[in-house]
């Protein structure tokens, strides 16, 4: 039996879940996993927590808690998010386990031994308040780039660049605040530029990568790779196993993907199978778009350096905004998993998160388009296929699967799409085409609404019984076919499928039983609806409390609504008349013909336009202004015009009094 190793990316243990998280990542990956099992193939999915890292680190000591503390709680309701979205990992671990310990020490020292590690004296940040160097996120300042604030000692959020901390502008600790000073300190680094050219070649002639990540890769490669810094200065990480390296750590990093191994291990401890075997034979990483560099340069150079297999695919899903806004957790812009999953059923979480767009794409949530999915596609035409295939079957037909009798053209177009539905979805479930997979589930459901629709049988059962039996025999097919096919989208309603189909769970579960037919006179159970429509209100409720958080965020406190937009009338008005108004060097007081009426407008155009100049012209107004006075005149108006040059927007080519929408 063919084997397939599944990776998630670890999650760091220092906060939950949210929507992002599921969608790009642990999704996809429990899809291709449940998939694989149903394909008959032996399975290995698992996952971890991420626990090192300085951000953790500095967390617990902002709360004044030990690391170990925070990773422990996140790693709990880390678990409990991915359970309740029916992640079906075989061993879910952590990187404090003893066992990532020895095996990531291992890894270094093996690396070490072969001459791929190599020590370095380098300049680092050392607080002298605190006595100790500053990694990473303990220090602060300007980018040396984009000159973006708040830039981390190992990263910009602003240009989105990868710094070295002492590149840092106006520097601080994290902790005090005060300026570091620049000390030596001896790190071990990984000859990563060693391995540009067997990389490129890799990745050049892996067919299977996509593209997202072999374009990202080989840009990378082509800007040239340097060697990286795989070691730390503080306490809080994997201890570095060589001697005079006391107080230093194995960069998270340079550790992390061994979590993928020694979760591995622990389950081949469990269940006394040698995890080598999985990995050796096909291995699948599936990650966010944010860690394609990690993946698919630093952790297969590695590999290579250790001497061992490299992995087979690496899928990268990418960004979701929520309500066309870039996520925040520090905005809290931002749906985390399980207050959804308190609300919703995880079903119908994943049916949207996968079906709302390509994986290697961007994408959005938003409540409104949630709504629209659930209720036009999952209820409407899922659920009403499914209810009334039921429910008639049970009506006429003493809920049993009739007996079908000779098919009509129509009849054989339908039994030949449900016969080959199962090969076209797993066909690009294979290709990691997931999306692409339920659409395809979601036309063929439309189409069954459609011929069943057009065959009437509630009229066909008194005039034409066998015309009936066969619609309804043909969408007892589908409804089977659709229990199996939609068991790695849906892994909870899809079983209620088979249960009230009477199907035992040992002959669905697998894919290859997909096109097989039921045999007539089958008996299904009593029909329940299986998808609900989310109303309005439901909506409407989630959407005040997410924006809610929104109303202290200064860039929101300059949006407008379309609504309040509407109010703004804006119209071509033509210049007809001008003077300076008396005792101003600023003031043109101006008369203004907007087809509807003439307005009368004092604007500070003066020092810009003399009256000749500026008479005639056709200008942007705006008509609805509260009247106000200046110097004592009446102003109607407003003519748009830059801020600091003062040149008025013009509109030669349109017509007097026309609206701008
Ligand atoms: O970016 C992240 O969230 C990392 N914690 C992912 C690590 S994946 C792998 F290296 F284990
Ligand atoms: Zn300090």
């Amino acid at each position: 039996m063919s084997k397939v190793f599944i990776t998630c990316a670890l999650p760091y243990a220092n906060g939950p879940c949210h929507l992002g998280h599921l969608r790009s990542t642990y999704i996809p990956a429990d899809i291709y996993a449940r998939y694989n099992r149903m394909k008959m193939r032996d399975v290995l999915f698992v996952c971890a927590t991420d626990e090192h890292g300085t951000p953790i680190a500095v967390r617990a000591e902002e709360i004044g808690k030990s690391p170990k503390e925070i990773a422990d709680k996140f790693h709990k309701m880390i678990k409990d998010d991915l359970d309740s979205c029916d992640i079906s990992f075989d061993y879910f671990s952590r990187t404090t386990d003893p066992i990532h310990y020895e095996i990531s020490q291992n890894f270094f020292l093996t690396l070490y031994e072969k001459g791929y590690i190599y020590e370095k004296i380098i300049k680092q940040p050392y607080c002298n308040k605190c006595k100790r160097f500053l990694p990473d996120r303990y220090v602060e300042g300007i980018c040396p780039h984009c000159k973006g604030e708040g830039a981390r000692g190992d990263h910009c959020e602003t240009c989105g660049r990868h710094l070295d901390p002492i590149q840092l502008e106006e520097p601080a600790c994290l902790i005090c605040s005060s300026t570091p000073e620049i000390k030596k300190s001896k790190q071990y680094f990984f000859k990563l530029s060693h391995f540009e050219d067997s990389l490129k070649e890799w990745i050049e002639n892996n067919e299977d990568l996509p593209p997202n990540v072999k374009n990202y890769a080989l840009q990378w490669i082509k800007e040239g790779l340097k060697d990286w810094i795989l070691t730390r200065d503080m306490e809080w990480g994997i201890p570095v196993p060589l001697e005079n390296a006391e107080g230093k750590i194995i960069y998270v990093w340079g550790e992390a993907f061994l979590g993928y191994i020694s979760a591995a291990a622990q389950w081949s401890a469990k269940e006394n199978k040698p995890w080598e075997d999985y990995w050796n034979d096909k291995t699948i990483h599936f990650i966010g778009k944010d860690i394609i560099y990690h993946h698919a340069i630093f952790w297969p150079a590695l590999l290579m350096g250790y001497g061992c297999k490299l992995p087979s695919n690496i899928v990268a899903g990418e960004y979701l905004s929520l309500e066309g806004k870039k996520m925040s957790t520090s905005k809290n812009w931002v749906i985390w998993a399980s207050e959804f999953l308190e609300k919703f059923d995880s079903d119908i979480l994943r049916y949207y998160l996968v079906v709302n767009a390509p994986l290697t794409r961007d994408t959005d949530f938003s409540w409104d388009d949630f709504q629209r999915r659930v209720n036009d596609e999952l209820a409407d035409v899922l659920g009403n296929f499914l209810h009334r295939t039921f429910s008639f079957t049970g009506r006429f037909f003493n809920s049993q699967i009739p007996e079908p009798d000779a098919f009509d053209e129509y009849d054989k177009e339908f039994k030949d799409r449900i016969t080959g539905i199962p090969e076209v979805v797993s066909e690009l479930i294979e290709n990691f085409k997931f999306r692409e997979g339920l659409i395809e589930i979601i036309r063929l459901a439309k189409f069954a609404n459609k011929y069943f629709n057009d065959k009437e049988p509630w009229k066909a059962i008194k005039e034409k019984p066998e015309e009936a039996a066969n619609c309804l025999y043909l969408c007892n097919q589908l409804a089977k076919t659709l229990s199996i096919i939609l068991t790695p989208y849906i892994p909870v309603k899809a079983p209620q499928i088979m249960e009230i189909m009477n199907l035992h769970n040992f002959e669905t579960s697998k894919w290859e039983s997909a096109a097989e037919f039921i045999p007539a006179g089958h008996k299904i159970n009593k029909p329940k609806p299986l998808f609900s429509k989310i109303d309005d209100s439901v909506i409407k409720k989630e959407k005040e409390a997410l924006y809610e958080n929104l109303k202290d965020d200064d860039e929101m406190k300059n949006i407008i609504s379309i609504e309040d937009f509407a109010k703004i009338d804006l119209r071509i008005g033509q210049i007809i008349d001008v003077e300076r108004v008396e005792g101003t060097n600023n003031l043109l007081k101006l008369r203004i013909d907007v087809k509807e009426k003439k307005l009368q407008i004092v604007a500070g155009l003066a020092k810009k336009y003399s009256p000749d100049e500026i008479k005639g012209q056709k200008v942007v107004v705006l008509v609805n202004l509260k009247p106000a006075k200046l110097f004592g005149i009446k102003s109607e108006g407003m003519i748009l015009a830059t801020s600091d040059n003062l040149s008025v927007l013009s509109a030669e080519n349109a017509e007097i009094g026309e609206k701008i929408k």
